[in-house]
């Protein structure tokens, strides 16, 4: 089972951006723990700030693994480019948020990636990955 986690702008400093809204622990720090508590799940990880690089990801991992989880930041709200992206592969996405973006500001309510996902998990917290992997394992598994 192989599970690639893609993090896009600004998330490289959740547990010291907007604690109130993202809370205080790291994602780096969240995501070792979630590693090692799924042993038998193959995980590539991997944050960018950049819109190019999320594309070259999701091309890259696209291909192979049963999932890929996507939280594209504030990429959401704007990409086409992502989008098109993940209806150019053939691994099935689910679209992650830390927060509800349907509670928060407008802008936020118009997500440009969720039609190309499978799903979207949303307002849990860090613990809104986890859902994800779930999800993706209960659908890899035969
Ligand atoms: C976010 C929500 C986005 O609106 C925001 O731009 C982020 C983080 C979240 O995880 O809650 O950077 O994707």
């Amino acid at each position: 089972m192989k599970i690639a986690i893609i993090n896009g702008p600004n998330l490289n400093l959740v547990g010291v951006r907007e604690p109130e809204v993202y809370g205080g622990q790291s994602l780096d720090a969240y995501l070792q723990e979630l590693v090692k508590a799924y042993g038998n799940v193959e995980f590539e990880l991997l944050q960018s700030n950049h819109e190019g690089e999320l594309v070259d990801a999701i091309q890259r991992v696209g291909f192979s693994v049963d999932g890929i989880v996507l939280n594209a930041g504030a990429y959401t709200h704007t990409s086409v480019a992502l989008a098109d992206a993940l209806r150019s592969v053939t691994s099935p996405a689910i679209e992650v948020h830390i927060s509800n973006v349907h509670a928060r500001e407008e802008f936020r309510h118009r997500s440009f990636i969720a039609a190309a996902c499978r799903g979207v998990i949303a307002g849990f917290g860090l613990d809104s990955y986890r859902l994800a992997v779930e999800a993706i394992i209960k659908w890899a598994t035969p």
